[in-house]
């Protein structure tokens, strides 16, 4: 039996009960059965009780993706998906990993770790920059300082005490799946302003090109930068490594911005179509990763 692991207390409980929702349904069509588990408090209870053979992990964010449920699911000795609990806790922190990919000699933007307060009094950083939050996903929270801005940026209310600060890297926005040791491709997302939780999760929210009509050279860099990232954040399963690229610097124009450890199994989300497009259902998809849990 199957216990897929969604919602969640994440600011991404609703794109997790959608990818936890598309997976389970995928996963009784080829055959398992499955139970549907939003992973509250008693999450740890529930699963004793459950006893599932493999939990597949379809949470997004805190708690979920950052080594926090991989951790209870190595105690219970229950075989899990995605990355293990390192890898999940490195690759949430977008800092300590770009720190990580820089190691690898993957080429990534400027960044520092700020206070809010800092942030909010005076410019870091020459605009155009982005600050986010450096453990947080699907673009929330995110802002954008123009390039020119005269003032920093008002944080809401409830922001995290420490941010993280980006040098704004302009350009297209390219994304490769990883399943195993395969690199499936690169998808380009095109939207009209930028690619916010929106643009990712509406439906037109942002249009898809898989393959990306770039250059054969940027393709196979994506690929390999992807595999790079995966292997040395010790990822495990399926991960997405996004992309930048500004064609006008050519390769030196292509850089990593994150590696997701559970990326999006959404319906507008960019795995599931790149595996689609590499010849993989997303039953396939499902079932690879339910075969390929461990602990
Ligand atoms: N954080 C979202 C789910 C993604 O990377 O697809
Ligand atoms: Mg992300």
């Amino acid at each position: 039996m199957v216990a897929v692991l969604m919602g969640g207390p994440s600011a991404e409980r609703e794109v997790s009960l959608s990818t936890g929702r598309e997976c389970a349904a995928a996963l009784r069509d080829e055959g398992y059965t499955v139970v549907e588990v939003d992973a509250g408090p008693d999450l740890c209870a529930r699963l004793e009780q459950i006893k599932p053979d493999v939990a597949f992990n379809a949470l997004h964010g805190r708690w979920g993706e950052d080594g926090c449920v991989q951790g209870i699911l190595e105690w219970l000795r229950i075989p899990y998906t995605h990355s293990g609990v390192l890898a999940s806790a490195l690759a949430m922190d977008k800092e300590r990993a770009k720190a990580a990919f820089r190691t690898a000699g993957l080429p990534v933007a400027k960044s520092g770790l700020w206070p809010a307060e800092t942030i909010q009094r005076r410019h870091v950083m020459e605009p155009p920059y982005v600050v986010k939050p450096y453990n947080e996903g699907s673009s929330v929270g995110v802002y954008i300082v123009a390039e020119g801005a005269n003032t920093p940026p008002k944080l809401a209310e409830g922001s995290p005490d420490v941010m993280m600060v980006e040098e704004y890297v302009p350009g297209r926005e390219l994304t490769t799946t990883v399943v195993g040791d395969r690199a499936l491709g690169v998808t380009e997302i095109i939207t009209d302003g930028w690619y916010d939780y929106h643009a990712k999760y509406a439906e037109g929210g942002s249009r898809h090109v898989v393959p990306a009509e770039i250059p054969q050279e940027i393709t196979l860099y994506c690929l390999d930068y992807a595999l790079t990232a995966h292997d040395v954040l010790g990822c495990r399963g399926v991960s997405r490594t996004d992309f930048r690229w500004d064609e006008t610097r050519g390769l030196d124009g292509l850089i990593v911005i994150e590696t997701n450890t559970q990326p999006g199994m959404t319906p507008t989300s960019l795995a599931p179509e790149q595996a689609a497009a590499a010849g993989m259902t997303f039953g396939q998809l499902c079932a690879w990763m339910v075969e390929d849990a461990s602990c």
